[in-house]
């Protein structure tokens, strides 16, 4: 018997996207699987023009900053003046920080707020409307496993990116009566060009984000392909990486160990030693003896 809380993957062929950020990383990626499937693809971003031979082929561009208001709207009559629906937005643009909560600035939360969580909002505020219009469509909102699990010494994005999944989940319900479906992809640190985004006032710390970027296991590929199939099975929150499941997991399940984990991670910040992602060696130390 079908299993109605396991949808069967649904194809992107044909399907009309939008993917925010999709010159680099984990958006181009996303974007390459996409034309794949024999989507039709827009692809915005900051830049006046796309980077030479980044994008696929067939694929369209057009600058749009997530800051924007102006510029979403005239993104949102491109959409309906040449295709008239759009079954997928992907809001994927962003920008990292990393800092203490006395030596991160004002300024620098006020600039990622706008990216990362208003630039979100922007877009479902943007689409949404011709998405009822439809009575369909698909919003995947890319936040990050800092916004289930908040590790020191982040608030600023982890706060954005709680509030991205906040933002999900509460469109999940309200569009529902339409068939729009929502998804957060909730990745752990992976290799891709965020690094360069950092501009905060806490070096120290940014430097840490830069090297628990740069130096991640995982490629943009690889997040992007489980991201991808999670989607595609409309998966809520898509986790995509082992260290995501078990710090997610260890939250829920294991609160007591994953708060100890956590303060230990703070009391190294503060000692000056290195962070590591999420706190979270303790909790694999656990997962690693119960599958023994
Ligand atoms: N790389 C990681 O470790 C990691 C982990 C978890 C979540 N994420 C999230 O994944 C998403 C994609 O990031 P990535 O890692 O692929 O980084 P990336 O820097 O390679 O790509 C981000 C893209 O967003 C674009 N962008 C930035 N600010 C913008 C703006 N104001 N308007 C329009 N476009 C803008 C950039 O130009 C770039 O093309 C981000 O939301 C990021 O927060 C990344």
């Amino acid at each position: 018997m079908k299993n109605p809380f396991r949808p069967e993957p649904t194809s992107y062929a044909g399907a009309r996207a939008l993917v925010t950020g999709g010159c680099s990383g984990l958006g181009l990626e996303l974007t390459r699987l996409l034309v794949a499937d024999g989507a039709e693809v827009l692809v915005v971003d900051q830049h006046p023009e796309a980077p030479d031979g980044v994008l696929p082929e067939g694929v369209i561009y057009r600058q749009l900053d997530v800051r924007s208001d102006e510029q979403w709207d005239e993104t949102c009559h491109w959409v309906e003046s040449t295709w008239g629906v759009l079954d997928l937005l992907i809001n994927n643009a962003g920008v990292a920080a990393g800092g203490r909560i006395d030596v991160l600035s004002m300024d620098d939360w006020k600039w990622i707020i706008d990216i990362n969580l208003l630039g979100v909002v922007r877009g479902c505020r943007t689409f949404v409307p011709l998405m009822k219009e439809a009575g369909s469509g698909h919003i995947v909102n890319t936040a990050s496993l800092a916004g289930l699990v908040h590790a020191p010494s982040m608030s600023s994005y982890n706060a954005v990116k709680a509030g991205v999944v906040a933002v999900s989940e509460t469109l999940r319900h309200e569009l529902a009566a339409w068939h729009i479906d929502v998804s957060v992809i909730c990745p752990s640190f992976f290799r891709t060009n965020l690094a360069q985004s950092l501009q905060g006032k806490d070096v120290e710390m940014e430097a840490t984000a830069v090297d628990l970027i740069n130096k991640a296991p995982r490629s943009a590929e690889q997040v992007a392909r489980t991201a991808y199939a999670g989607m595609r099975a409309r998966r809520f929150i898509i986790l995509t990486d082992a260290d995501g499941r078990i710090a997610y997991r260890g939250k829920r399940y294991l609160q007591p160990v994953y708060e100890r984990a956590m303060i230990a991670s703070g009391k190294r910040i503060a000692a000056g030693r290195p962070a590591t992602p999420a706190g979270l060696e303790r909790l694999q130390h656990l997962a690693a003896r119960r599958k023994k």
